[in-house]
């Protein structure tokens, strides 16, 4: 046993640490606190009720036994602190009310907004029994001398990967629920990036969506740019699903393959930026799902330097960070 001696923490720096191991070691709670609201559809019934509500009309909407107001208004607390909701006392009641934010407003389900969809089953893919088993294994995983390929930690527990042809032997209900939640993260922001970014579409005449899945994406860009052909690259599980209605060609394919021949060509996965010291939130979530990549998956995030690499080693010559959109960017490639 090492009998090297501490520095000692000073007495403020001590109930800092301690503080801070509450937080660090109980964001679980904040997790299994979203995906409580959710799964009790708060934030939707939020919404029905008019964007806002006391806690007694909550407690009637969702139907829950009176017994457990005083424990929903806990859950409301630490919900309100982290974002999820707001709470302030109504001018004319007195009472509290607590409102929709930004964040719980991407919650609420079965309301199409801007073109993207309730984040619903993002939050309830990802706090899954499932992922949340797989993260536990990461001990154990990092013991573990895998011959490489090096599987994930999801793969290494339950045998098959995860958004695999296999995985919905493995549960269908958790397939189904990755899927419409990886949906979901995808659609988000569409919008946002055709308002922001419009010069990269001016001029442009038609466009291959790469790894496009089910059109979307192409069905927005088409109904902000009428003139765009567009086209949509997948692979043929994925684009046979997709609906033959003349307005996007859809070409079953590997892009490592190839691909069909357009103006421009759109890879439109999460490519973050790092190394941002003035956003550390957008840092945290970034590294947050660098580390959600790792445990389910063989991928991860890449840096601007990592994507720098990686174009010119494909044969690009220049690249240009056209907007950081949050916590992802819109990256241009140059021939
Ligand atoms: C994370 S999704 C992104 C979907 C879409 N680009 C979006 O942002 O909404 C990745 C897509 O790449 C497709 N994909 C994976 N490997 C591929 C390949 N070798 N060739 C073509 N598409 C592929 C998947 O089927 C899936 O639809």
């Amino acid at each position: 046993m090492s009998t090297q001696a501490i520095e000692v923490p000073t007495d403020a720096e001590l109930l800092q640490a301690q503080a801070d191991l509450w937080r660090h070691s109980l964001y679980y709670l904040s997790s299994m606190g979203i995906r409580c609201a959710v799964e009790l559809e708060i934030p939707t019934t939020i919404h029905h009720l008019g964007g806002v509500t006391s806690l007694p009309d909550l407690m009637s909407a969702l139907s829950l036994p009176p017994g457990k107001m005083s424990f929903l208004a806990r859950l409301m607390r630490v919900l309100v602190t982290s974002g999820v909701f707001a709470a302030d006392i109504g001018s004319e009641s007195g009472v509290e009310l607590y409102r929709l934010t930004p964040l719980s407003r991407v919650l609420v389900h079965g309301v199409v907004a801007d073109e993207h969809h309730s984040q619903k089953y993002f939050v309830l893919g990802v706090t899954s029994p499932h992922y949340t088993e797989a993260a536990f294994g990461l001990t154990n995983w990092f013991k573990k001398d895998h011959e490489p390929p090096v599987p994930s930690s999801f793969e290494d527990i339950f045998g098959v990967p995860l958004c695999d042809e296999k995985t919905p032997l493995l549960d269908e209900e958790l397939d189904k629920v990755v899927n419409l939640g990886l949906a979901a993260h995808d659609n988000l922001g569409i919008a946002t990036i055709l308002r922001e970014c419009h010069d990269i579409f001016k001029g442009l005449e038609s466009l291959t969506d790469c790894g496009g899945g089910d059109g979307t994406t192409a069905r927005a860009i088409i109904k902000a740019y009428p003139h765009i052909k567009c086209t949509v690259l997948d692979l043929p599980k994925v684009v046979d699903k997709g609906p033959a209605d003349g307005v996007i060609n859809y070409v079953p394919g590997d892009l490592f393959h190839s691909v069909p021949s357009s103006q421009a060509v759109m890879l439109k996965l999460v490519l973050h930026t790092w190394n941002d010291e003035d956003w550390p939130i957008m840092f945290e979530a970034q590294l947050f799902m660098d580390m959600l990549m790792m445990v389910n998956s063989k991928g991860g995030q890449r840096g601007e330097n990592d994507w720098r690499k990686l174009f010119m080693k494909a044969g690009f010559t220049d690249y240009k960070i056209v907007k950081k959109l949050g916590a992802r960017s819109v990256i241009e490639v140059y021939p």
